[in-house]
């Protein structure tokens, strides 16, 4: 054998090392190596030759998708109502007034119009594109965030994502201190700053009305419950929860358990479609086992769980199986 030839054998021989330690450094470091392997190749090669569904590490959607998700997910259903996509199907009007079994409704779209007229109607959120890389925070109103020290992580997120009565002062260290994004509807309204952004979610014609009301002449003072006639709100930060999508959200992800989907079940689906990475917190129980709100001294106050409307077992189910799938991350607190 001639010398250039045999040192031509151990290069190669070298070079067969080398490939075969990295495949298996990679083989070890993630857990579903050769998908992993292949994954980041492309990512790879999508970096020097084109780019991938977001800026993100991963995104919401990806190329090879999970089959379980990809038969829930539908992306060309807004999550927010503007004039356009505000006429419902006659069945999903029908359900949704439904759900809090409305009298006698106004006249829908007369209502909408008005609205529109008050709060402004614009397409948001839906520019999903190679250069967007969204992180969202979707604050749960958990017991489990007591001593959690997230609020540093919460507070690093581009949206933060809150519901209902959640208070952040004194709560910063566990909860964070900023709010872009707060979700109620108008049994759980509350006062929120000039910054934050109000998701109005809807039951019922009346909610629609209210908002109008509550941010204009504060005629409105009860539904089926007392309601604040005003809120301190910016009506030009004023987004309506699509009654589409949260049929959708029932159907395609609870399919059909419960009488509807929660407040926080809502958030979450809100934001797994307007977001390219998803961390959730302040889900679920305690260490204890405790339902309780992180605000509350009393770990045995407000079992929301059990109120019979929400499948809360499913709904939490549906959850986990988002972050097995690397859909979202829980942090799961103390
Ligand atoms: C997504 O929703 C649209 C609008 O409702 C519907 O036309 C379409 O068939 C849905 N796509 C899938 C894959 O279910
Ligand atoms: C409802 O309001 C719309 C828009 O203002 C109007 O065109 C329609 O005639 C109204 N329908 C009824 C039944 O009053
Ligand atoms: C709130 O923001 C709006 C603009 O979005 C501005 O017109 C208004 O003056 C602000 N109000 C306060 C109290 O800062
Ligand atoms: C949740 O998932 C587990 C395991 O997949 C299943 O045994 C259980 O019945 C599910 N619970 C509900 C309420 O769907």
């Amino acid at each position: 054998m001639s010398l250039p030839r045999r040192r031509r054998i151990r290069t190669f021989f070298l070079l067969l090392c080398i490939i075969t330690f990295t495949t298996f450094l990679f083989s070890y470091t993630f857990r579903d190596p050769s998908l992993y392997f292949f994954k980041y190749a492309f990512r790879l090669s999508d970096n020097f030759f084109s780019k991938g569904l977001c800026a993100c590490r991963q995104c919401m959607t990806e190329l090879e998708d999970d089959a379980w998700f990809v038969e829930r997910f539908n992306q060309s259903i807004h999550p927010l109502m503007t004039r356009e996509n505000s006429v419902l199907s006659d069945e999903t009007f029908k359900w949704w007034q439904w759900l809090q079994s409305e009298k006698k409704p106004a006249n829908y779209s007369g209502v909408v119009e008005e609205l529109f007229q008050v709060i402004p109607d614009e397409v948001r959120y839906m520019d999903t594109g190679p250069d967007r890389c969204r992180t969202c925070a979707v604050v749960g109103n958990s017991g489990n965030l007591k001593g959690s020290q997230y609020g540093g992580l919460i507070d690093s997120s581009d949206f933060i994502i809150r519901m209902n009565q959640a208070p952040t002062n004194g709560f910063e260290e566990d909860v964070g201190a900023r709010t872009t994004h707060h979700i109620m509807y108008p049994e759980s309204a509350i006062d929120l700053d000039n910054t934050t952004i109000l998701v109005l979610i809807p039951f019922k014609t009346l909610d629609l009305q209210w908002m109008i009301s509550a941010l204009t002449t504060g005629t409105i003072k009860h539904t089926y419950l007392p309601v604040p006639a005003r809120i301190k709100a910016n009506k030009d930060k004023v987004l309506i929860y699509n009654p589409t999508f949260f049929k959708y959200v029932y159907e395609s992800w609870l399919e059909g358990h419960g009488r509807y989907p929660s407040t926080g079940f809502l958030t979450l689906l809100f934001a797994i479609h307007i977001c390219d990475e998803v961390n959730l917190f302040g889900f679920g129980a305690d260490q204890y086992g405790n339902w309780h709100h992180y605000w509350e001294k009393n770990h045995l106050a407000g079992a929301f769980r059990f109120t019979g409307v929400h499948d809360g077992s499913y709904e939490y189910n549906v959850t986990l199986l988002l972050a097995d799938k690397h859909k979202i991350r829980m942090f799961k607190g103390r």
